[in-house]
């Protein structure tokens, strides 16, 4: 049977002047809507207690599992307002898949899809108007499910007790510095995740281990890292938080394949299938390094990007190292491939062209 959810409504909602000035200057994971959904899990009783609450603190028992041993998993996935006024989600399923996924890695519940959608839909019934509106650019709200080990034991062992919530968030940009190219430092003192590892899970550990080679970068006057793999440090991964891809002179777009260390990418698969109707051809592949630099400094690369469901496509500039740089192939504000595939998602998603792909889910 599916998961139910009781409506209890904020006393104190944010007034209307409230969100429309949050509207108008969002930022990214700042600011969060009136609600919040909540379920829970127990090995003898599976999923229930699902409910719409007043967004606000959780209570936890500082012997949490999940404050310990980090049995944690989450997702990320936008509503977009459509200029009808409808309110839409770019392949929600996708995110309940890849969340069931890292559910078993994590040895937590899977919770199933129609309870993922069905919480989706339980919050925007009721913080419908803090999605923004349409034509405000690249805002949308930002949904943000995440699964817990709540239960309050020690032991190193599969929680007996777990906790699903989903909050709201309206997103602009994600760089604070809008549409301008990200320099990336390669990491070779720290990676992100090893063969067998939790890599391809959507895990806040992954995110974790990815922040000292980040500082690392930025002490070097770069954005981001990007880590390559652990065994042999020959071979591009990703960026911690978004997938890579590389254009080529001769219209290849070639990226990362999944090894089990790479996050599975919502946005990385969908840009795949675009690549063919823009006249690319996809490519997945390991691809080492030092490819990266010789191909952009022979002119065999055009240009570099990175993809994910908060930042959408982000041009890439400048690649540093210890003792060297490549330099950037983004120009101004990007490449024309990288921009074509950022304006064919962005149309979809807002639903200003056809829906070929059927990727489009109506939340609200
Ligand atoms: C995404 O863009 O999907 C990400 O994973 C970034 C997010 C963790 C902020």
């Amino acid at each position: 049977m599916s998961l139910t959810f009781d409506v209890r409504r904020n006393p104190t909602p944010a007034s209307e002047e409230r969100r429309a000035a949050i509207h108008a200057n969002p930022g990214f994971g700042v600011f969060f809507t009136d609600h919040m959904v909540r379920a829970v899990w127990t090995r003898s009783g599976g999923w229930g207690d699902g409910r719409v609450e007043p967004y606000g603190p959780i209570q936890l028992m500082p012997s949490a599992a999940v404050l310990h041993y980090a049995q944690e998993i989450f997702e990320g996935l936008k509503a977009y307002r459509h200029a009808d006024g409808s309110v839409w989600s770019f392949r929600p399923e996708a995110n309940a898949e890849r969340m069931q996924r890292s559910a078993r890695r994590l040895a937590l519940p899977e919770l199933p899809t129609e309870d993922f959608l069905g919480s989706l839909r339980a919050l925007l019934a009721v913080d419908e108007p803090w999605v923004p509106p349409a034509g405000t650019g690249e805002t949308s709200l930002y949904l943000r499910p995440f699964v817990f080990a709540s239960e309050a034991f020690l032991g190193v062992r599969p929680a007996n007790e777990v906790t699903y919530c989903l909050i709201a968030s309206p997103a602009g940009a994600y760089f604070s510095g809008g549409l301008k190219p990200v320099t990336l430092w390669i990491s070779q003192h720290y990676a992100r995740a090893g063969a067998g590892g939790t890599g391809a899970a959507k895990t806040g550990g992954n995110y974790a281990s990815s922040l000292a080679g980040q500082l690392e970068g930025i002490e070097h006057g770069c954005d981001q890292a990007v880590f390559l793999d652990s065994s042999t440090q020959t071979y591009i991964e990703e960026l911690g938080g978004m997938n890579l891809f590389f254009v080529t002179r001769d219209n290849r777009l070639v990226t990362p394949e999944l090894t089990g260390t790479i996050l599975e990418g919502v946005t990385r698969s969908s840009i795949l299938e675009l690549a063919k109707d823009l006249g690319l051809d996809p490519e997945e592949r390991r691809i080492p390094i030092e490819e990266w630099k010789e191909g952009v400094a022979s002119g065999e690369i055009r240009e570099v990007f990175a993809c994910g469901t908060a930042a959408v496509v982000t041009p890439v500039g400048e690649l540093r190292w210890e003792g060297g740089s490549a330099p950037s192939t983004a120009g101004e504000s990007g490449g024309e491939v990288t921009n074509a595939i950022r304006s064919a998602l962005l149309d979809v998603q807002y639903g200003r062209s056809e829906d070929t792909h059927g990727w489009l889910t109506r939340l609200a």
